[in-house]
């Protein structure tokens, strides 16, 4: 499969190439044909062709079979106006690939119920997945920009049905293969927005008889998410809400540095970590690439189809935490496994290995 990488900008570089060293040792190990393009996005496409999604990108992308990004972001351009920032990259790559539906799971593993600083009673068990609408809402809606003489601003948020059914069907599918239960998070005591998504979304829900549908407002989720948040199966959401939302998930699983996504709804799969490019810890090699390798496994798993790849991943990642090594985000004090941000790397990369190997063996017998 052709996979075009852009490693952006900050540490997105470096648990880049911790996850694309994972990527191809997996790919090997099952026998998959990977070829890899890594092109430029962000503040780096600025600085190289003055534009933060430049077109020999986007056609790598589009030609592509799935889109693997670090992060892109970088404080030289923040005087700059949104549509000439390096973010404005990253929306405009979305935008091309049409996946509307991004997932970002979020599960509190054992093995770093001390690095959060929530009381473990109250998150242990936790495993919820976030399902964000990400071609929608206040991120593409016109009008905007700014009032004459910059003496305000205004964005718009705008949501078809259509929008709302398709990533809707989305979350009660995804539920069907966990704990089938949706709540959907919207403002609908108080936008139009809101209350288009809630009828829609229990609408939908008849299609799904097996599935529980509660609705909250997404004040009351955000304290719910991290007073009771085993509460959580699917949360589905609009897009601005879900961005929120999924870096306050980051404080269950320990670090925002922990949290995988996958965009999916069309042919091009996008996998990015959660996080943002990190600027002041960028070059260190201490940023954790554990989020960015955990989105390969989500590669497998949505775009080559190999559920045993994603696994070996996803199975690598817990058990080199049982071991105790700890980039410094995780780690507690005096921590004495830890490592860099390629030390993981190489332990998660030998683990699936491994692993994948493992289960080949086990399906050969
Ligand atoms: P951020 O996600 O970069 O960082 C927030 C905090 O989390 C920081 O303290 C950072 O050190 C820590 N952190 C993030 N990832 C980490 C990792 N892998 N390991 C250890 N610690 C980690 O968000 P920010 O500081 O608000 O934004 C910085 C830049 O990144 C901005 O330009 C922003 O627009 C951009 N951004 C990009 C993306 C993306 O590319 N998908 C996502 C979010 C923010
Ligand atoms: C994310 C980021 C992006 C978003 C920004 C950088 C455009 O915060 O992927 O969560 O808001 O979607
Ligand atoms: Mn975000």
């Amino acid at each position: 499969m052709n996979i075009t990488v852009l490693p952006g900008d900050g540490i997105g570089p470096e648990v880049t190439r911790e996850a694309i060293r994972v990527l191809t040792g997996v790919a090997f190990a099952f026998d998959l044909e990977v070829k890899i393009d890594e092109q430029l996005i962000g503040g780096v496409a600025i600085q190289e062709n003055g534009t933060p999604f430049p077109d020999e990108t986007r056609e790598s992308c589009i030609n592509s079979d799935a889109v693997f990004l670090g992060a892109v972001g970088s404080p030289e351009f923040d005087g700059l106006p949104p549509h000439e920032r390096p973010e404005i990259g990253l929306l405009g790559l979305r935008q091309a690939l049409g996946g509307f539906a991004n997932l970002r799971p979020a599960k509190a593993v054992d093995a770093l119920i001390d690095s959060s600083p929530l009381r473990p009673e109250i998150f242990k068990g936790t495993d919820l997945l976030i399902v964000r609408e990400l071609l929608g809402g206040l991120y593409f809606g016109t009008p905007r920009g700014f009032d004459e003489g910059r003496t305000g601003g205004y964005n718009t948020m705008r949501y078809s049905v259509d929008e709302i059914e398709r990533v809707a069907r989305v979350a009660f599918e995804a539920a069907l293969g966990r704990r089938k239960k949706v709540t959907s998070v919207d403002k609908a005591n108080v936008l139009e927005t809101s209350q288009i998504w809630r009828e829609t979304v229990t609408r939908i829900a008849a299609d799904y008889p097996d599935v529980e549908l509660d609705h909250l407002f997404v004040d009351a989720c955000a304290m719910h998410l991290v007073t009771a948040p085993t509460q959580f199966d699917v949360i589905l959401t609009e897009n601005l809400f879900g961005d929120i939302l999924s870096d306050e998930a980051a404080v269950l699983t320990g670090s925002l540095g922990m949290l995988a996504s996958a965009t999916i709804g069309s042919d091009i799969g996008l996998y990015e970590p959660i996080h943002g490019s990190a600027p002041h810890i960028a070059g260190k090699n201490i940023a954790n690439p554990l989020g960015t390798i955990a989105s390969v496994g989500m590669l497998f798993r949505y775009s080559a189809k190999n559920e045993p790849a994603a696994l070996a991943i996803e199975d690598a990642i817990e058990s080199v935490l049982e071991d105790g090594y700890r980039t410094s985000d995780i780690a507690p004090p005096n921590c004495d496994k830890l490592v860099s941000t390629q030390e993981m790397g190489g332990f998660v990369l030998e683990r699936a290995v491994e692993n994948a190997q493992n289960k080949l063996a086990r399906h050969a017998a």
